[in-house]
């Protein structure tokens, strides 16, 4: 049993963490969020007026496990508009069951979030991709072989059988792709395929991967979309290609290197969340004078 499944259910559990949340950083929430993926933690320096309340500190929240996530909750803000970004998300391959994995996801629901930002370092399955490109997901193949929906559920969530058929908002990812234009960085759409982990897939499952079409591989983001969408919320994801996936070269794939493409990316990644979140916030990112802030981006 997980400590999600002890005590109250699982609404008021939410709801428990969420009014914790409230009395460290105020109402109302922000109404985007930010979880921010492996190497890419050092996202929060990006954003003023930081409000943090550490995860331990929040009733019925898990504790990250792996080196390069942290642990909080930030509230931050950038050129006046307030997100809110989880620095550390839970994976399945920690021994978390997927509602345990998709418990800041429901908080984040309580919360009154309505634009989830995903980001997640990815193996590049298509051959083109390389260490140090991002893709914007298009869609996802859920091949965990759970999903966080299943067992009871709460009709205060959402529906019992959520459509999938547009989890990565169509109108975010034009978004995004825009922002990336005006920022001289390729954004390619890529389909990503979601793994339990933890070891890396070997060259033959990346290239069944690469036959069920995905095009980037990946251990987080599915579920939490999966719940966001159930949640009613618009989903963007943004990943990182920190490597070329077992086979596609012959280097074998190390976390550090994983770790080291995240820090990297991180201010160019941080630019372009930026941008996006003042286009949801309907602020006009070209008007607001930050460009020029990081250095330029060249792809390897
Ligand atoms: N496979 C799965 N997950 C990953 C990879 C990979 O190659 N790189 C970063 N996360």
């Amino acid at each position: 049993m997980s400590p999600t499944h002890q005590g109250p259910d699982l609404y008021s559990r939410a709801e428990e963490a969420a009014e914790a949340i409230r009395r460290a950083t105020g109402d109302p929430a922000p109404r985007i969020a930010v979880v921010l993926g492996s190497g890419l933690n050092g996202l929060v320096e990006r954003f003023g007026d930081r409000r943090v309340v550490p995860y331990s500190q929040i009733p019925h929240f898990p504790t990250p496990t792996v080196a390069g996530h942290a642990g909080n909750v930030v509230i931050g803000s950038v050129d006046g508009a307030e997100a809110i970004l989880l620095q550390g998300r839970f994976h399945y391959y920690e021994g978390h069951d997927l509602r345990t994995v998709t418990f800041p996801v429901r908080v984040l629901q309580r919360l009154g979030v309505q634009t989830l930002i995903l980001t997640a370092a990815t193996g590049g399955v298509r051959p083109e991709l390389r260490p140090g490109n991002l893709v914007c997901l298009s869609d996802h193949l859920n091949l965990i072989g759970t999903n966080p929906l299943r067992g009871p559920n709460d009709p205060r969530f959402g529906e019992r059988f959520p459509d999938m058929t547009e989890v990565y908002s169509k109108k975010l990812r034009n978004s995004a792709k825009e922002e990336a234009r005006r920022l001289g960085v390729q954004l390619v759409s890529a389909v990503y395929a979601c793994l339990p982990g933890p070891s890396y897939e070997t060259p033959a499952e990346i290239r069944m991967l690469r036959a069920l079409g995905a095009d980037v591989v990946g251990m987080s983001t599915a579920p939490e979309a999966i719940v966001a969408r159930q949640a009613g919320m618009d989903v963007l994801g943004l990943a990182l290609v920190t490597n070329a996936a077992a086979g596609v070269l012959p280097a074998p794939i190390r976390h550090e290197d994983v770790l080291e493409a995240g820090l990297k990316a991180t201010p160019m990644l941080g630019k372009l969340i930026r941008r996006v979140i003042l286009r949801v916030a309907g602020v006009a990112p070209g008007n607001v004078g930050f460009s020029g802030e990081f250095p330029t981006y060249r792809p390897d």
